[in-house]
């Protein structure tokens, strides 16, 4: 036991992370809940304390008594940053509020308005084309082009020809994103490989962009470097590695994960047909109910409480906001997919899914437009949406990312 005072060991806990959670890990999580606060599990060497109730989880998020610590080496977690780039995600203040605002201007709401039409040309194409070939994979075919052409080419600068390249590398990276423990030899060599090739090619294009600048963040970033020392040069590659895993994989999954819930939902499949303006609360909806960003981790950055329970300087959590998002305390019928839930009067608790406090997503106004406009577009267009495959599908190995690794769909163009 470290010090932490924890009582309740529920050895069910520890499975959470393991292959067989991964298709429906919320029975896990309800029973975690309602079995226990705070609950300790060892991974690897090291014992941390599982929050799963929303009262918790929302209180480690929220309180600066919790944080990364990575500056004081305070961190029991996992080890990445000495092969990757640090990233603000996981700093703490002041380093944290000097990075995020520099980047924060991008994120403006102009900004996230500016790329609209571009967001719904690119998905206008996408989903035209597989009305006509009569289907697509969801998330090859139109989620993950979407978030290239957003993250990939409009903030990182990245050419169209090597976004093949760029997944390749995020998906090894956004697996190595996991607790080191859960992840394998092999699993960590092709992340510190994968993490070392991006280095190599975006200081090759930070070069290119300072002789030639375009209208992407990332030459705005290389001005800023350019300009003073309010940003250096690993800071500027730790900010793309940052965007390339938090913005990529999670809104490929968004779309993933949201298609699949209203497959398995019709009536709110239909629902949503028929008032295609819920796009948006069905957006929130689904990050409520099966969110792309499962946990987060923190760390007490001094002594301190959560609920009764206390924590001394150095203990870590693993903040379960898929858990915490089907909390009954917080949610009617958590269970129960709801397009409406989130729809003006509705007066819904918010979700933990794009996080609370100060690492709250900065990409969140992209991730629903995006999102919004890929589901709306489909069902729109594609009243005869169907899954493609009685096979079972199969998830990507992260625990941290939960998305689908591909969701074939048939589409017929208008209904029968
Ligand atoms: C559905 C899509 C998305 C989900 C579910 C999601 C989720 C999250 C979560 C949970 C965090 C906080 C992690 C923590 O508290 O430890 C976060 C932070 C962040 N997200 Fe997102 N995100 C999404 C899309 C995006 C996009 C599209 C971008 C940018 C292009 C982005 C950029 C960021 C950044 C930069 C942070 C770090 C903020 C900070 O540390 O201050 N995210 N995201």
């Amino acid at each position: 036991m470290t010090s932490a005072q924890i009582e309740n060991v529920v050895p069910d806990a520890v499975d959470l992370f393991t292959a067989a959670h991964r298709l429906d890990p919320y029975p896990g999580y309800r029973r975690l809940r309602e079995a226990s606060g705070p609950t300790a599990i060892r991974l690897g060497d090291t014992e941390v304390t599982v929050l799963s109730r929303f009262a918790d989880c929302a209180a480690a998020l929220q309180s600066g008594t919790w944080g990364h610590g990575n500056v004081d080496k305070l961190s029991p977690f996992w080890d990445q940053e000495a092969s990757l780039p640090g990233s603000f995600i996981r700093m703490d203040p002041p380093d944290h509020r000097r990075l995020r605002g520099l980047v924060n201007k991008a994120f403006s709401a102009r900004m996230v308005a500016d790329l609209a039409p571009m967001i719904t040309q690119l998905v206008d194409r996408l989903v035209d084309r597989a009305v006509k070939d009569g289907g697509l994979d969801i998330v090859q075919g139109l989620s993950a082009p979407i978030a290239l052409a957003m993250v990939g080419r409009r903030l990182l600068g990245v050419p169209e020809q090597d976004a093949d390249l760029l997944r390749s590398w995020e998906l090894a990276i956004a697996r190595g994103t996991d607790p080191e423990p859960l992840l394998s030899a092999e699993e960590i060599k092709r992340r510190d490989e994968a993490g070392a090739a991006v280095v190599a090619y975006m200081m090759e294009l930070i070069g290119r962009r300072k002789a030639h600048p375009e209208d992407d963040l990332l030459s705005r970033l290389v001005a800023v470097e350019e300009a003073g020392d309010a940003l250096s040069v690993p800071e500027v590659i730790g900010i793309c590695v940052l965007l390339l895993v938090a913005g990529m994989e999670t809104s490929i999954n968004l779309v993933g994960n949201g298609i699949l819930a209203l497959l398995a939902h019709p009536d709110q499949l239909e629902l949503l047909r028929q008032r295609p303006e819920l796009a948006g609360p069905a957006v929130e909806e689904i990050l409520r109910y099966d969110t792309p960003t499962q946990f987060t981790m923190r760390v007490a950055l001094t002594d301190t409480t959560i609920g009764d329970r206390q924590f001394h300087r150095g203990d870590g959590v693993i903040v379960l906001m898929g858990s915490a998002d089907r909390d009954t305390e917080v949610f009617t019928e958590p269970d129960r997919i709801d397009v409406t839930r989130y729809a003006p009067p509705s007066r819904a608790s918010r979700h933990l899914g794009f996080s609370l406090g100060l690492h709250y997503c900065m990409g969140a106004p992209l991730a629903r437009l995006e999102a919004s406009t890929a589901i709306r577009t489909l069902i729109e267009r594609a009243p005869g949406l169907r899954l493609a495959t009685d096979e079972p599908l199969s998830y990507q190995p992260s625990v941290i990312h939960r998305g689908l690794v591909s969701l074939p769909v048939e589409l017929a163009p208008t209904a029968a």
